[in-house]
């Protein structure tokens, strides 16, 4: 096999996102557009990819750090003057390299794949990965000769009327001989409407060397959406749900809705989960087998235990264990370790904190920073006073407590084993194992005082 090779175009400005986001780094379900082209590219098996960035660089550099070399266009001349930044890298290789554009997220990796399979098989200098479109504006459009072979491209403002009904346009995606494509980029001029140097161009220039160029043309429009502007951006996030939804769902996940259930690439679900509708699953979340997430929870950074239940809450950065059942509306804060058999009922938050197996939290409470043991039973409104205005303290409380409600276990401070917190204490003090702690104001009774307190206070208008 040829060595491969990949270039991947990002440093356009992307002036029809209208936004201060660098275009290439909007993200299209939770990843940036141009890390979804890299790593599907990169899953062929190359030698080498080289990024080119231009403004704003800092942050895509960042979030592709070292999957691949950067070279920088710092003036955006058009895609032909972008692929020859790299030429002090790149020109002396021998073999194939595909050119990608950082603003085509949808294209597979066994579309890539195939790509350069038809271009290593055809012995061509360039292959263009083609497409028809339902509607091609604003595409380059595919000219081919009368042997139907592939003459030159012609960008959507170049064209003539004639041309702009062909419906066979440009991916963007290209694979090249990597010594013919340096060889005629020496000769792209920047002689059309829009004063760039078309990559493009490129293949006119081959011809015109008698070099093979070939098309490998793609049914599915879909996959090769280029995102210019906010309203192809919502394209490729629809395009892709349905597409992530679909592989779960053909693995045996159970997705209610797909329209309305928004699971990022990354994720991992077993099968025999369910997934209810207004769900959002991110970051390198994972759903175990048999648990049922939603409606309307939001996950992100979570391993979700087997027949878990979170409904109508929000859990991020926390691991939560089998059999828990949470919610509805309950917030898992970062950092939250919750036992099997635990359950954390509604406007409960939890933050930076264990809880042992078969402990609960059923209502009303906070529990920040603290280690909570087995078979607790945190009464209604219990709250954990971990912050003094300035540092953070934890509370323990070990297995079998019962905390009674409305309680403030003011940290930092420890609760032994088997303790009883009577309801409404306010606890600043350890409380030894087995003991029963009451701390609140003794109540008195004062008989017949209510009726006496109402005539006094008529008597004084
Ligand atoms: C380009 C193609 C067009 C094709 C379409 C597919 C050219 C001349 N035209 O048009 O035939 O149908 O993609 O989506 O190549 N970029 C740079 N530096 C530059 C200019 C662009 O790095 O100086 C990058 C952009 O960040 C982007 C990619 O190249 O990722 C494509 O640029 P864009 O301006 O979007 O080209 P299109 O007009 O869409
Ligand atoms: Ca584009």
């Amino acid at each position: 096999m040829k060595k491969r090779y990949a270039i991947i175009l990002a440093a356009g400005q992307g002036t029809r996102m209208k936004s201060k986001l660098y275009k290439v780094l909007h993200p299209v379900l939770g990843k940036p557009m141009v890390q979804h082209v890299l790593e599907q590219v990169k899953a062929v098996g190359l030698e080498e990819v080289v990024t080119v960035v231009g403004f704003g660089s800092d942050k895509v550099k960042e979030h592709l750090g070292d999957h691949t070399k950067f070279v920088l266009q710092e003036e955006q001349l058009g895609t032909g003057h972008a692929v020859m930044q790299a030429e002090e890298l790149m020109k002396n290789k021998k073999g194939t390299t595909i050119v990608v554009c950082g603003d085509t997220p949808l294209i597979t990796q066994e579309t890539f794949a195939k790509l350069f399979e038809h271009h290593e098989n055809e012995e061509s200098k360039a292959t263009i990965l083609t497409v028809k479109a339902p509607n091609p504006t604003g595409y380059g459009r595919v000219i081919r000769n009368e042997q139907n072979e592939v003459e030159r491209i012609v960008e959507h403002k170049d064209a003539s009327p004639d041309e702009l009904l062909v419906a066979e346009i440009n991916t963007g995606t290209y694979c090249f001989d990597n010594e013919a494509l340096f060889d005629a980029l020496q000769s792209v001029s920047n002689n059309n409407s829009q004063g760039e140097y078309y990559l493009t161009d490129v293949i006119e220039i081959l011809k015109g060397k008698s070099a093979k160029v070939t098309a490998y043309q793609i049914d599915n429009f879909e996959e090769t959406l280029g995102v210019n502007d906010r309203v192809a951006l919502a394209q490729a996030e629809k395009t892709m749900k349905l597409r992530i939804n679909e592989n779960h769902m053909r693995n045996g996940v159970t997705i209610m809705d797909p329209e309305n259930t928004y699971i990022q690439p990354d994720v991992v679900i077993e099968s025999d989960a369910v997934i209810y509708p207004g769900t959002i699953i991110g970051g390198k979340s994972i759903i175990r087998g048999n648990a049922v997430i939603g409606p309307n929870s939001e996950i992100q950074n979570c391993e979700i235990g087997e027949y878990s239940v979170v409904k109508q809450s929000v859990a991020t950065d926390s691991k939560i264990g089998d059999r828990v059942n949470i919610g509805p509306f309950a917030h898992i804060r970062p950092d939250a370790n919750i036992g099997d058999d635990a359950k954390i009922g509604n406007f409960v938050e939890i933050k930076k904190a264990e809880l042992g197996q078969g402990s609960k939290v059923s209502h009303l409470s906070y529990i920040g920073d603290a280690k909570v043991g087995s078979n607790v039973n945190v009464g209604c409104g219990t709250i954990t006073v971990n912050y003094d205005g300035k540092n953070k303290y934890l509370t323990t409380i070990e297995d079998d407590a019962f905390i009674g409600c409305n309680s403030n276990l003011v940290a930092p401070v420890t609760i032994g084993k088997g303790s009883f917190i009577a309801a409404g204490s306010t606890i600043t003090k350890d409380v030894p194992s087995d003991a029963l702690s009451v701390a609140r104001a003794r109540q008195s009774n004062k008989e017949g005082y209510a009726s006496r307190l109402k005539n006094r206070l008529k008597d004084n208008n």
